[in-house]
């Protein structure tokens, strides 16, 4: 029986299906399009492209719609409600993504462009995988109100309630203001592209008027200024495909979720491989410093590692690296950068580093070479009491396999505050070069001889015997492993082979927290 006319999937139906659909994808339309291209961006449907393995792209909810008639906007036809939003598979993995369009109404977020990063925020939480975002808009849809806020209310909640379940990334590709800025901070990572994009809280115009200091939008909120003045920004990177690139390696190094294995790289460099370099890296002369991403590259497979917040606090360095094709974390005190001192900065990148590895599994490497925590008014005033203690609840709380090495200095509160033995490191291994003390010393014996100095016949000859008595005691590792403080001294040479052969040892490692709400690290 032949079937009625308007009935069932007809020809007729697919051709108006398509055109509708091919119609919706063109997003602001060529004038537009070029528009973006003339400031050096690409698209959202040209950045999906470059992140996700070819067709493998899922495009959710193409056909929603804006419904405010406020303002002009029931006369406005907004494409995709200018965010494309889903998922598909990067190097074979599946990630879901959000990407706003600035062709489409600037990208402007109102109800339902919300609603449809809502839905692939959830599909991420429950199908457990991570999460991208691509921010290039005007902000909250001006003509909408209220429930344009409220659709930023609903993306924070849903950045927390995802926060160490699966990761969560952003790419800020063109302009994020206002409040806009508080997702990417929610999110673990935050990439920015440079010229194209800026964050801030308040404009340029705003801080004109209200404080009467005037800067541009990139010295203000550039991938630069965030990258190396406020940390917010982890990657600053030079364009779009630059930065596309970036997220993709950084998703290489992590697991899908909290819950899943970490992803494993196939690994041709031997764990047995010597790094005799390190064997000369410490310099003749305590003062002296040294590069340690030399140290941290000699030890990593292929001496690659992935470097966020490069430009930022750069007395600690953190990284991805691979040991055996696995992923690690490491922390480490850069002696090439203010003598790798711990101050505010340096604390808070190093417990948010800590804190993320812990929560998806990644085990945690810590080289050790710090001569304390910086003193003086401005850290003490800028409350270098609790930024340290951060990193202390942070080292303390994490319970993935943890290994200190101590090349040189160790000295203080900031011994205990790189992983020391006591805040729960599993192996605590020490260069011959190691001085493990509560502070230099030159100063231990100002201190403490100050009147036998003063009272003997060539006070600077005493000094100096005192010193080297207090050296011989203290500024070694020997004294520290006889009391068991460390477990072994190795040759710098010997780093990656411990290193490796302890991952693969503590690689189950397993260990209770006792029940609670959540804790509460000094923030
Ligand atoms: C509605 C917007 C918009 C917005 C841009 N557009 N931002 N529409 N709401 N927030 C529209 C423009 O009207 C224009 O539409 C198109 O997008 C392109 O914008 P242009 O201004 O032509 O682009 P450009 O010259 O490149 O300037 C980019 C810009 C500027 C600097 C971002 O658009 C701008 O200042 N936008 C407003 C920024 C802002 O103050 N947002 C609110 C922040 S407060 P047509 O139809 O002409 O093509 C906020 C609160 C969030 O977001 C709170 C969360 C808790």
């Amino acid at each position: 029986m032949a079937r009625e006319q308007g009935k069932g999937v007809t020809e007729e139906k697919i051709r108006v299906f398509e055109a509708r659909r091919e119609a919706l994808k063109t997003m602001g339309g060529e004038k537009m399009i070029a528009k973006q291209h003339e400031l050096g961006k690409l698209t959202a449907r040209e950045r999906l492209a470059l992140f996700y393995d070819e067709g493998t792209f899922q495009e959710v909810q193409l056909f929603v719609k804006h419904r405010s008639p406020l303002f002009g906007l029931d006369k406005k036809q907004i494409n995709a409600d200018g965010v494309i939003v889903g998922f598909g598979k990067v190097n074979g993995r599946t990630v879901f993504a959000a990407a706003q369009d600035f062709t489409s109404a600037g990208g402007s977020l109102g109800e339902m462009h919300a609603k449809k990063i809502w839905k692939v925020m959830d599909m991420a939480m429950d199908a457990r995988k991570p999460f991208v975002s691509m921010n290039d808009s005007g902000g909250a849809r001006i003509q909408e109100g209220v429930p344009a806020l409220d659709g930023y209310g609903g993306i924070f909640y849903r950045n927390t309630i995802g926060s160490g379940y699966i990761p969560q990334i952003t790419a800020i590709m063109g302009p994020t203001a206002g409040g806009a800025v508080y997702s990417p901070a929610l999110t673990d990572w935050v990439f920015m592209v440079k010229k194209s994009s800026y964050m801030y809280i308040t404009g340029p115009d705003v801080i004109k008027a209200v404080i009467g200091e005037e800067v541009t939008h990139d010295d203000l909120g550039g991938a630069v200024a965030h990258a190396t003045k406020s940390g917010v920004c982890h990657f600053a990177t030079e364009n779009d495909e630059d930065c596309i690139n970036k997220v993709k390696m950084l998703l290489s190094y992590l697991p899908d979720s909290c819950h899943s294995p970490l992803p494993i790289a196939s690994c041709a460099d031997s764990p047995d491989r010597e790094c005799p370099e390190l064997d000369k890296i410490i310099p003749d002369r305590a003062t002296r410093g040294y590069d340690m991403k030399q140290v941290v590259m000699a030890v990593a497979d292929n001496n690659e590692i992935f470097e966020p917040h490069e430009l930022w606090a750069k007395n600690i360095l953190v990284a991805f690296i691979r040991i055996m094709g696995r992923p690690v974390g490491v922390i480490a005190n850069n002696p090439k950068f203010g003598a790798g001192v711990l101050d505010t900065t340096a604390s808070d990148k190093a417990s948010r580093f800590i804190r993320f590895c812990d929560a998806f599994n990644i085990p945690l490497l810590t080289f050790s070479d710090v001569p304390g925590y910086m003193p003086g008014t401005a850290q003490e005033w800028a409350g270098i009491i609790s930024h340290g203690a951060k990193l202390l609840h942070a080292y303390s709380e994490a319970t993935v396999p943890k290994i200190t090495v101590v090349t040189r200095k160790d000295y203080g509160g900031a011994y205990i505050g790189m992983c020391s033995k006591n805040l729960g490191a599993d192996y605590v291994m020490a260069w011959p070069s190691a001085e493990i003390a509560v502070m230099g010393a030159e100063g231990a014996c100002n201190i403490i001889y100050r009147r036998e100095i003063n009272e003997a016949a060539d006070p600077a000859a005493r000094r100096a015997e005192l010193v080297a008595a207090y050296e011989e005691q203290f500024n070694n590792p020997y004294f520290a492993a006889s009391m068991g403080i460390i477990e072994e001294i190795i040759a710098p040479r010997e780093t990656r082979k411990r290193v490796a052969v302890l991952l693969d040892a503590l690689k189950d490692k397993e260990q209770v927290r006792p029940p609670r709400k959540h804790n509460n690290i000094p923030l």
